[in-house]
């Protein structure tokens, strides 16, 4: 079901069953199934918690589900999340394995839209970032250039996700030696109409705005902020633009660029 530009959720949150689990480096692909589910647009999230042991522990975290975006839909319906573990919630999804089930609510949000003027897409992802390029990067096929920064090689072992991507990484020890908006810089210095998809740290983030403002580039940047309940309701994961504060969870997570005077 779609309303405007966006596809809605169905009301509830829906018990999927884990399909399957794979590591690249430090990141996890959990997937599970969810045959009956609406196809996400590229840039939606979900707000996933597993079924059993979500909180209960020691201190009771991770009390509230957690925001991932969704980083590929097989035809089957299977939904691929990419997970880096950073904390309690994290840490029990990518613990998950087959035949346990996770409550999922989504799609949710507003995603990517389409490059404007047929520009040609610069997909542009820094660490765990890469996840809703994978899913964008497959609608746009052959058209999109894929620049990946990572922390190191160990963590550039995430890159096979998006073949074709070229890499940096911070300490040089796999791809160009330095930050990945130093391959964005070349790329959009050599000229032609592109369109800026990104989506990493806040400091890749305002980099990236900063670069295409100054290029006078057109870019869509996917954000995080701390979401409680994904769907409007909490405001507690609100930013500032330029026209004042918005809801990321139901505005974004996609905002354009020239709505925001940084990323902080
Ligand atoms: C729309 C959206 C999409 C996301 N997609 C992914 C994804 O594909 N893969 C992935 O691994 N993570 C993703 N995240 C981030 C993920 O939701 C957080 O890492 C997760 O909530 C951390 O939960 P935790 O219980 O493991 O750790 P917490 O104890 O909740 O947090 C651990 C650390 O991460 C920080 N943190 C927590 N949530 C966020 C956040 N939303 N933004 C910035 N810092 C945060 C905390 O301040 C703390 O330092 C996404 C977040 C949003 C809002
Ligand atoms: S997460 Fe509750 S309003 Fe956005």
């Amino acid at each position: 079901m779609t309303r405007g530009d966006r596809t809605l959720a169905p009301f509830g949150r829906r018990r999927l069953p884990v399909v399957g689990r794979e590591t690249f480096g430090p990141y996890v692909v959990l997937s599970v199934a969810d045959p009956d589910g609406p196809a996400p647009d590229p840039g939606q999230f979900a707000m996933l918690a597993t079924v059993a042991q979500w909180g209960g522990g020691e201190d009771e975290r991770p009390f509230l589900p957690r925001a991932f975006s969704v980083a590929r839909r097989g035809d089957d319906g299977r939904l691929d999340f990419v997970l880096e573990d950073v904390g309690p919630g994290t840490e029990r999804l990518c613990a998950l394995g087959r035949g346990e089930d996770v409550w999922l609510l989504g799609p949710l949000g507003r995603g990517f839209t389409p490059p404007r003027e047929r520009r040609r897409p610069v997909l542009v992802g820094g660490g765990v970032g890469i996840a809703p390029l994978m899913i964008w990067g497959d609608a746009l096929g052959a058209a999109a250039t894929t620049l990946l920064g990572f922390r190191d090689a160990a963590h550039a072992a995430g890159a096979v996700l998006i073949p074709g991507a070229r890499v940096a990484t911070d300490d040089g020890s796999a791809g160009h030696h330095g930050f990945v908006t130093e391959l964005l810089a070349a790329e959009l210095g050599a000229g032609g109409a592109v369109e800026v998809y990104a989506c990493g740290p806040p400091p890749m983030l305002e980099a990236v705005r900063a670069l295409c403002a100054e290029h006078e580039v057109p870019a869509q940047l996917a954000l995080e902020s701390g979401m409680a309940c994904g769907f409007g309701a909490c405001f507690g994961c609100v930013v500032p633009t330029r026209d004042g504060y918005v809801r990321l969870c139901v505005d974004g997570p996609v905002l354009d660029a020239a709505t925001l005077a940084e990323v902080s």
